[in-house]
C-alpha cells in the first residue's frame, strides 16, 4: 500500500508519518522532495535561497524530476517487494503549491504528472490546520529550508484552501483535523488507516 501525508508547512505531516510507520511492519518511510540520493540533491536547490529563486513553472520541472527518481529508486522497488510505503508529501503538493498559488498552472502540472509519474497513492491523509499556528511551528524549527514558508501567511492560506478542495474531490483522501495534540491526531490517523487497509 502506498500512503501519503499532505498539508501546509508545519501541519504535522512528518510527525504523523513517522508515528504511523512506527505502528507497522515492513514499512518504508520516505519524503518529498527527496527520498532517493538524486532527489535529495534536487531538494537543496528547491528549498534554500530566495523565494523568487525559481518561477512556479521551473519548480514544476524540478519537483517532477525529483519525484521520478524517488519513484524509480525508492517507491516502486519497495511496493514490488510487498512493503508499505509512507511518503511525507507526493504529487498533491505539486498540484497545490505549484498548480494553484501563482496563477493557474494546474493543467501543466497534470500533463507532466501523466507523462512522467502516472501513479497515485492508495491513501492520502490531508492534515488541515490553522495556517498561522502551522507557520509559527514550521519557522520555529529553523531548518534552513524555509523558502516556501518565506512566501508568508497569505500564501499558506491559499495552500490550505487548495488542500481542502483536493481532499473533498478525491476518494483516496482522508481529511484529518491537525489542530489537536500529537497523540490525538495519531490515534485518528491509525483508526482511519485501519479502516482503509
Ligand atoms: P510538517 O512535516 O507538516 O512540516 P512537523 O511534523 O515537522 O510538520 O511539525 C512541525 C513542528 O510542530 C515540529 O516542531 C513538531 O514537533 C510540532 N508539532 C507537530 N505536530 C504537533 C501537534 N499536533 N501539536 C503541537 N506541535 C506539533
Ligand atoms: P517539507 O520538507 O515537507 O516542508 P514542511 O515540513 O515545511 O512541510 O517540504 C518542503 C517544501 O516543499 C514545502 O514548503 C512544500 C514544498 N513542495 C512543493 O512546493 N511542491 C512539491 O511538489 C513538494 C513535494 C513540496
Amino acid at each position: 500500500m502506498f500512503v501519503t501525508f499532505e498539508g501546509i508547512d508545519g501541519s504535522g505531516k512528518s510527525t504523523q508519518a513517522r508515528l504511523l510507520a512506527e505502528r507497522l511492519d515492513d514499512v518504508v518511510l520516505t519524503r518529498e522532495p527527496g527520498g532517493s540520493p538524486g532527489a535529495e540533491e534536487i531538494r537543496k536547490l528547491l528549498l534554500t535561497g530566495d523565494p523568487d529563486r525559481w518561477t512556479a513553472e521551473t519548480e514544476i520541472l524540478l519537483f517532477t524530476a525529483a519525484r521520478r527518481d524517488h519513484l524509480e529508486r525508492t517507491i516502486l522497488p519497495a511496493l514490488t517487494a510487498g512493503k508499505t510505503v509512507i511518503s511525507d508529501r507526493f504529487a498533491d503538493s505539486t498540484r497545490v503549491y505549484q498548480g494553484a498559488t501563482r496563477g493557474n498552472l494546474r493543467e501543466i502540472v497534470d500533463q507532466l504528472h501523466k507523462l512522467m509519474i502516472g501513479r497515485e497513492p492508495d491513501l492520502t491523509f490531508v492534515i488541515d490546520m490553522d495556517p498561522e499556528t502551522a507557520l509559527n511551528r514550521g519557522l520555529a524549527r529553523e531548518s534552513g529550508e524555509d523558502r516556501f514558508e518565506d512566501f508568508g501567511l497569505g500564501f499558506q492560506e491559499t495552500l490550505r484552501h487548495g488542500f481542502l478542495s483536493l481532499a473533498h474531490s478525491e476518494d483516496r483522501c482522508v481529511l484529518i483535523d491537525g489542530n489537536r495534540d500529537v497523540a490525538a491526531v495519531a490515534a485518528d490517523v491509525a483508526a482511519r488507516f485501519a479502516a482503509r487497509s
